[in-house]
């Protein structure tokens, strides 16, 4: 077995070999170059030839993998093979929605294929581990990484998760078209203080249980192979040297069996934490807490060894986490054929086949989101319309590819513009109208108008002007969301404000594309534009994707994983919040209720939200039968319009009375359903102790007898509700 063969090797290493394993070098050197001879690249180097590298991530392309590999295999005592990781998040070389995107398609089956398309294009380059999916569940827009999660839902994020888990890993991780996945970041970083990216966490063990750990739980629970713990603190300890997390929660009591990485550098972070001496206290601390593969923080290779001779690491520690290592290197594979992901034919066909092309671009049209449609204005007509295209955005080929798009090249995507004219017999006039700027740090982060030259901005207004319709395609660019781009505003950021408000004075028939990584703040949109379509950054394929919304091609279905607000100041808003006290005004002109003076309570769009091309009515609830707690719950839904169209019916509860006080509603069931004009269905939904309870403050999942409510519908704005009891 392979546990046989995990313990008869780690049997021949010496130490320095194992803590070898634990060691993971970023890419160092241009590996088909001359090989490095001074400096840190020489001293990474002469490690890898020892075998004292376990790992290397951002090493891609077959012909530099097999470089490394090489090494790793014939120049090392033990010739043990490297893991390649690489953070394949939304595709590879063709890029596929961002996740945050994905997740609005609220359909399983696509995710899984998304990531599955995306693990066999990057196994096609060498690499055999991705670093996702991220499944930290986040409530607050203003961090930049929610553009790579599942949205503020634990039950939606559990099942996007484990889709993608499943996606990434198939049924056969030593197949050549899988590669490994990665749970991230254990735990808690989505809760950064105020949205700000790497800052400090501080949450309540109900919210930890009930929220935050599981999509981590369902994923382990799904056979993801690693997890990837995080930079921030939580609740005073960083997660690196967290032992509640590592050891007590994910190898205790859910006895995870695959090894734990640190993120970039983490290990090290833990002195600026305030929590670690030096390096070597570092190590010490993180080995100790359960973080098995040390990723660029260089402190397992220059101080576990002498950490275990002193006795303050012991090495059957060591032992368990080389184990861990070594059982996925044997589960993938790699010692049966250690270059089994480098074939040089496989990686020309597969990057950017057709197949891959046509899976990204199923993906993108059933992320898109409408999110108003004001007197029908969409579908556009396809022919005998002038329209004005409008917006930097619009004619953009790197934008849609978002942030986390490692190995794409600039410049890949289908633009709006491109797309709108492949799909029509229209005219077609396009104004940018704002410049995309090179902000300071280089990436293009603000929009602005060229403030030297206004020409494009008044282009823009005489095009407008001129037209039947107008798209206006706004939003964030790419580099405006993901890792290290918290946002403190929320709105359309540089002049597109500005640019929108002034074309509205001269044309309201505007059709509003949205680009984002995150809710937005779009009160003024949602109170003046007619139409608006949430299309996120949808990837290789995305002006295709929208243009057969915009046209009526496909009729979107996406439901909004995360609550749009109204203001930047409502932010936490999320759907899933606790009652209070004082939930309701009790008098007119009342203040002492829970509430703002200045704004109201209510989200701009609430999750789940997202409208069709056609119309669905819900009737006839009814819950059928309650034993042994289990509920069935049958609700039924018509198609009313004149299209055929999809709906994701989604069902919440209520548990009225709890030990530990439960929210005003949870998403607890959901089902994609396709219904031609006038057809109706009958959707069961089936509950179980598992939906029905919860975790309490001493951790455990119990399940109480009581009051319930369930509630359906067509968004967390439910249409139908009704009461039971659980016995
Ligand atoms: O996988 C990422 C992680 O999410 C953030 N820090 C860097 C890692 C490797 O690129």
């Amino acid at each position: 077995s392979i546990d046989n063969k995990v313990e008869s090797l780690l049997d021949k290493m010496t130490l320095e070999e194992k803590i070898g394993q634990m060691n993971q070098y970023n890419g160092f050197w241009d590996v088909t170059g001359p090989t490095p001879s001074s400096g840190d690249a020489a001293k990474k180097y002469e490690h890898l030839k020892k075998g004292y590298v376990g790992s290397m991530l951002n090493v891609k392309g077959v012909e530099d993998v097999r470089a490394v590999q090489k090494i790793a295999v014939e120049e090392t005592r033990l010739g043990i093979p490297l893991i390649i990781g690489f953070d394949v998040i939304h595709g590879y070389k063709t890029i596929s929605p961002i996740p945050l995107a994905e997740a609005a398609s609220w359909d399983l089956e696509a995710i899984q294929r998304s990531a599955q398309v995306a693990a066999k294009e990057a196994a096609a380059a060498g690499i055999n581990w991705t670093f996702a999916p991220m499944v930290d569940i986040s409530r607050d827009a203003r961090w930049g990484r929610v553009m790579e999660g599942a949205g503020e839902d634990p039950f939606l994020g559990a099942k996007v998760g484990v889709a993608r888990v499943k996606g990434f890993q198939g049924d056969d991780l030593s197949s050549p078209l899988t590669i490994a996945a990665c749970a991230k970041h254990w735990a808690g970083y989505g809760f950064a203080e105020s949205g700000k990216d790497y800052n400090t966490v501080d949450v309540g063990t109900s919210t930890l249980n009930n929220i935050i750990f599981p999509p981590f739980k369902a994923a382990a629970n799904a056979g993801v192979k690693t997890f990837m713990n995080s930079f921030n603190e939580l609740n005073g300890v960083p997660a690196t040297g967290n032992t509640f997390l590592q050891r007590d929660i994910l190898k205790g009591k859910w006895a995870y069996d695959g090894f734990v990485v640190s993120d970039w550098g983490s290990i090290n972070e833990m002195m600026a934490h305030g929590y670690a001496k030096n390096r070597k206290h570092a190590a010490e601390l993180s080995v100790n807490a359960g973080s098995d593969m040390d990723m660029e923080s260089y402190a397992y290779v220059n101080e576990l060894a002498e950490l275990v001779r002193q006795g303050k690491v012991s090495e059957e520690l060591i032992d368990d986490a080389v184990m861990r290592i070594l059982r996925v290197k044997f589960e993938l594979g790699l010692f049966d054929d250690p270059y089994k992901y480098c074939d040089e034919a496989r990686e020309k066909e597969t990057i950017g086949s057709k197949e891959i092309h046509d899976a990204v671009l199923d993906m993108a049209k059933k992320s898109i989101v409408l999110l108003k449609n004001e007197n029908n204005l969409l579908p556009l007509k396809k022919e005998g319309q002038k329209i004005a295209i409008i917006g930097a955005l619009a004619n953009d080929k790197t934008s849609p590819l978002g942030s986390w798009r490692l190995a794409a090249d600039d410049d890949t995507a289908i633009s709006v513009l491109e797309g709108m004219e492949r799909y029509s017999g229209n005219t077609l006039t396009y104004a940018k109208g704002a410049d995309v700027a090179l902000g300071e740090t280089g990436f293009p982060f603000e929009v602005n108008i060229n403030t030297t030259d206004k020409s494009e901005f008044n282009k823009a207004i005489a095009v407008a002007k001129d037209a039947n319709v107008v798209v206006m395609v706004l939003g964030e660019h790419g580099f405006q969301s993901g890792e290290g781009r918290s946002r403190a505003l929320l709105g359309l950021p540089g002049v597109q404000q500005e640019l929108l408000e002034a074309v509205y004075q001269v044309n309201k028939n505007i059709v509003l594309v949205l680009n984002n990584g995150r809710p937005l703040a779009i009160d003024w949109e949602d109170r003046h534009i007619p139409a608006i379509v949430e299309a996120w950054q949808l990837g290789t394929q995305s002006g295709h994707a929208i243009a057969q919304v915009l046209y009526g091609d496909y009729n979107p279905s996406g439901k909004l994983p995360m609550t749009f607000p109204r203001s930047v100041g409502q932010v936490p808003i999320y759907y899933n919040y606790k009652n209070t006290g004082r939930p309701v005004i009790p008098a007119p002109n009342q203040v002492f209720w829970s509430h703002y003076i200045d704004e109201s309570n209510t989200p701009l769009y609430p999750f789940g939200h997202g409208l069709s091309y056609t119309s669905f009515s819900y009737s006839n609830l009814k819950i059928d039968t309650i034993s042994n707690g289990t509920v069935k719950v049958a609700v039924d839904l018509k198609n009313t319009g004149t299209v055929k169209g999809k709906e994701v019916v989604q069902l919440y509860i209520r548990d009225m009375i709890a030990s530990v006080t439960r929210p005003i509603k949870e998403l607890k069931g959901f089902e994609l359903v396709a219904l031609e004009p006038n057809e109706l269905k009958t959707i069961i939904f089936t509950l179980t102790e598992e939906e029905l309870g919860f975790y309490n403050n001493e951790g455990a999942f119990v399940v109480e007898p009581g009051e319930f409510m369930v509630f359906v519908g067509g968004s967390s704005n439910t249409i139908l509700e009704m009461g039971f009891e659980l016995k």
